[in-house]
Order: structure tokens, then C-alpha cells, then sequence
């Protein structure tokens, strides 16, 4: 960050996150790898950030990869069927010893409180237990799966009175039967039911690729798709198995599991690279995040503003207003204007916003206020909300739309726009007229 202005504009950009994500539950599942590289230190640290900030965390824990060395070392050889390991007895003794080898040291790991560290006065407590009831898969193709198992229920009540007392809640992939047995599960079908079940905000899968890439299939490249709906999942699952799509094999493993729980009604579905240092923090404190984010409808939409987007609005203009490229409003003539407003929203946060103020005895209106994010340019932002507010123009009976610009002149030039003399702006708009400003009158008759 090169100057302390940059940090206050950093630090203001994310409190808008900070304020949605208080009190939310987010789940986040992560391999036995992580743990395996050494690299859940890192990951203890932003979570630890993320817990200080009001986020109720349930941490849902892998252990393939310290299973297979275990099954390794006492010389076992497991089979699979449809990709699912067949638990026998002596696999499941592997598989509870790796477990529970691998869930100390994360609990250990949870319990640093170093000064000096983003650890320091941190005292994360962390509840385990039966909280996940768990019935066997059964016979598949004629192979009777043992002990491999699937989640039956989850003890919501017992989960959230844990995080309401500020805990955070590790899930291991075991669970419990009612007759005393104890299956083998995987971390995805764990992590996707308990966000299911939890009502989560969000989940978040720690994977080893960038996210979902798709290969170009003339240059094999490939490119990471930052936002999905579930309808986009879904054709891409097909498309898998028709075998016309081609996908890590991370994202044919959790893929699957994120359309379920965006359809079970867990609100995104973040997949992220496990090895970028803080890559938690990048996908959900920026615009843009890190990785491939999953939601059931389209992220953006353009609506009518309401009260509580005036907070939004006031920080989208900001830095325009400071610049002089758009008139200051105040927070109060905001509140009294904001039925003049449309925004345009993604995913929750204001990225664009428009308004119209009508003059009537003039058959007018003026365009005011029309900005995008500069994240969000170029992507036909400003073109839908200029047709918007044309729209409901001309449902006013408006005939003629103004704009007063010093910056866009050019923009509006390219859509329809010509220029005029302030004399020509509605008369109680002429004696609004700034003359210092100096800006530039465009008209369009629509
Ligand atoms: C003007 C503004 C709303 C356009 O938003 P947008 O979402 O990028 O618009 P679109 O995606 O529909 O159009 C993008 C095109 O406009 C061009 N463009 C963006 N700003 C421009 C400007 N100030 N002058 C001329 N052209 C501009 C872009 O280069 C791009 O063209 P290209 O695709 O040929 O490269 C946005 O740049 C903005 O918020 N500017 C600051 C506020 C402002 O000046 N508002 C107008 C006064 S009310």
C-alpha cells in the first residue's frame, strides 16, 4: 500500500464485507493435504481473522492423503467403486487413526496464540463431537461398501449453539450410526450437508486448482470461471459426462457438491486455490475474488434503489465525488432522492448506479448520478442502466433526456447524445446551472 490514503480507500472498501458477513455461518472444507504441506498456518490465521470479525466458522477437515500412507504402511490395498473407497474392518481402523492424527494437530494449530503473530490474543475454542449421523452407502455394483458411509442427519441444534457461544466447529469426514457404528465419509458430501443443514452463507472449498477452468479445446488453454449459476454447473456436469468438457479432477469432486448445497439453499459456493497465501481473504473481501464462486441465480441484477442502499450509493460516488467528476450529495438529499435511484447489484454489494429527475412541465428528465464501479467497466454496466433510466423516461411522458457531464462527454456522444447550451436545459434547471463547474449539456430525444 503506498500511501495512507491507499489504506483509509482499502479499509473503507471492505466494510461493507465486513458488516454482510457478521454473524453469518460460513463452512469451509479443506483436504488433509493442507495440513500435509504445512500450509494450515496460514489458513489458521485468516479464519482466525475471519472468527474476530463476527464470522460463525465450521471447519470441515480431509485425510486422504495421511489414509493412504497409513493403508501404505500396514501394507493394505483398498478398491473402489464409482470413486468411493470400500471401507473394511481394517481400513476403517486407518482410517479413524489418520482422522484423529490429522484432527489434533489442526486443533493444536487452532490453540497458537503467539505474540507477535496474527495469532496473538486469539483464543479460538473449537467443539468436536457426534454431530454427524451417518448411514452406509451399501451394496454398489454388486460390492457391498462396508463401512464407507454417507451423511444421514446433522445435529444443527447442537452445531449452532456451539458457534452462539462463540466456538468454531471442526467436522471431521466420520459419522455416527444409531446402532454404534462408525462410517467412513467424504469431507464434500460432510462440508456440502452441513452448510445445507446449517442454512450457511457461504462454503468454501480449498482445492488444489485455481477453481473451475475450462479448456479451450483448439488451443487447450485454460480459463478460470469466476462466477457460475447452478443452471451453468449443471450443463458443464453434462457436458462432462458426454465428455465434450474436460475438468481438474478437484473440480469433478467438488463441483457436484457445490450445485447441491447452491440447490439445498446455501446462499454461494466459493473454490478456491489452496496454495495462494490468504486466498480466504482475496475471494471474500474484493470484488473480483480469487476463485470460481457458485450461485443459484445470476449474481447481478439492476433494481430500484431503496433506503438501505444509500450507504452503497454514497461509497460507489465517493472518490468521483472528490474528483469532481460528479456534484457532491449529502447523505441526507441521498435518503430524500433515493426514489429517483436504480442500482445495479452484484452479488449484494452496489457496482453501478443511475437516477432521473423529471420535469414534467418541460416533457424532460436529466440523467444524473450514472456511475460504475471500476471493477465492473466495460462490460455494458453503464449501457443498461443508461437504458433503464430511458426507459422510465419515457414512461414519465419525458420526450427529451438530459445530462450534464465534464468526463463522459464522449460516452454519451456514442449512445444517441448531442450537445446543447445550458439554455436549452428546463428552466428550473437552468437556474441549477453551476457555472464554475463548467459542465457539458447533451440532450437525447426519445
Ligand atoms: C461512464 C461510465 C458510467 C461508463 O460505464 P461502463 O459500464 O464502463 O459503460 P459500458 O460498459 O456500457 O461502456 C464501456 C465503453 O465506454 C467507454 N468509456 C467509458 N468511460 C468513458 C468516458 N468517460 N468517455 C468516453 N468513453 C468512455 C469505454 O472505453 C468502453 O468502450 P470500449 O468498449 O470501446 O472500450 C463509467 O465509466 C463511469 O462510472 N464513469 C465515471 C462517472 C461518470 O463520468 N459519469 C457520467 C456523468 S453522469
Amino acid at each position: 500500500m503506498r500511501s495512507s490514503t491507499d489504506f483509509v480507500t482499502w479499509f473503507r472498501s471492505v466494510a461493507p464485507y465486513v458488516n454482510a458477513f457478521r454473524s453469518k455461518i460460513f463452512v469451509v472444507a479443506f483436504g488433509g493435504e493442507v495440513v500435509a504441506d504445512g500450509k494450515f498456518v496460514e489458513l489458521v490465521h485468516d479464519l482466525n481473522l475471519l472468527a474476530s470479525l463476527g464470522v460463525r466458522l465450521v471447519l470441515v477437515h480431509g485425510a486422504r492423503p495421511q489414509i493412504e500412507n497409513r493403508l501404505d504402511e500396514r501394507k493394505l490395498r483398498t478398491t473402489y467403486v464409482r470413486g468411493m473407497r470400500v471401507t473394511d474392518a481394517a481400513t476403517l481402523q486407518c482410517v479413524k487413526e489418520s482422522i484423529g492424527r490429522v484432527r489434533v494437530e489442526i486443533e493444536a494449530l487452532l490453540s497458537m496464540g503467539l505474540p507477535n503473530s496474527p495469532m496473538a490474543n486469539a483464543a479460538i475454542r473449537v467443539a468436536s463431537g457426534n454431530f454427524v449421523t451417518a448411514r452406509p452407502v451399501g451394496v454398489i455394483e454388486g460390492v457391498d461398501l462396508m463401512y464407507t458411509g454417507e451423511v444421514r442427519k446433522m445435529d444443527t441444534a447442537a452445531i449452532r449453539s456451539r458457534l452462539e457461544q462463540g466456538e468454531l466447529v471442526l467436522l471431521s469426514p466420520l459419522g455416527y450410526s444409531p446402532t454404534g457404528e462408525i462410517f467412513n465419509l467424504t469431507l464434500e458430501d460432510v462440508a456440502a450437508e452441513a452448510a445445507i443443514a446449517l442454512k450457511a452463507e457461504k462454503l468454501i472449498f480449498l482445492m488444489d486448482t485455481a477453481g473451475i477452468e475450462t479448456e479451450c479445446p483448439a488451443s487447450a488453454e485454460t480459463s478460470l470461471l469466476r462466477e457460475l449459476t447452478v443452471a451453468n454447473g449443471k450443463t458443464l456436469l453434462q457436458e462432462l459426462s458426454n465428455k465434450t468438457a474436460k475438468l481438474s479432477d478437484d473440480a469433478q469432486l467438488y463441483l457436484p457438491f457445490a450445485v447441491k448445497a447452491c440447490e439445498g439453499g446455501v446462499s454461494r459456493v466459493h473454490l478456491i486455490s489452496r496454495h495462494v497465501d490468504g486466498a480466504v481473504l482475496q475471494e471474500l473481501f474484493t470484488h473480483s475474488g480469487i476463485g470460481s464462486m457458485i450461485s443459484e441465480g445470476p449474481l447481478q441484477n439492476l433494481r430500484d434503489a431503496r433506503i438501505d442502499d444509500v450507504g452503497g450509493i454514497l461509497q460507489l460516488i465517493e472518490s468521483l465525488e472528490i474528483d469532481g467528476t460528479l456534484v457532491r450529495r449529502s447523505r441526507e438529499l441521498l435518503e430524500m432522492e433515493i426514489g429517483r435511484f436504480v442500482v445495479v447489484e452484484h452479488d449484494r454489494m452496489i457496482v453501478g448506479c443511475a437516477a432521473l429527475y423529471p420535469f414534467p412541465d418541460d416533457k424532460a428528465g436529466e440523467l444524473a448520478c450514472l456511475t460504475v464501479h471500476a471493477d465492473y467497466r466495460s462490460t455494458g454496466c453503464g449501457d443498461t442502466l443508461l437504458k433503464n433510466i430511458e426507459i422510465r423516461a419515457q414512461s414519465q411522458g419525458c420526450k427529451r433526456l438530459f445530462v450534464l457531464t465534464t468526463r463522459a462527454s464522449h460516452w454519451f456522444v456514442e449512445r444517441g447524445f448531442l450537445e446543447t447550451e445550458v439554455g436549452e436545459l428546463p428552466k428550473a434547471k437552468q437556474g441549477l446551472y453551476n457555472y464554475q463547474r463548467r459542465s457539458k449539456v447533451f440532450v437525447k430525444d426519445i
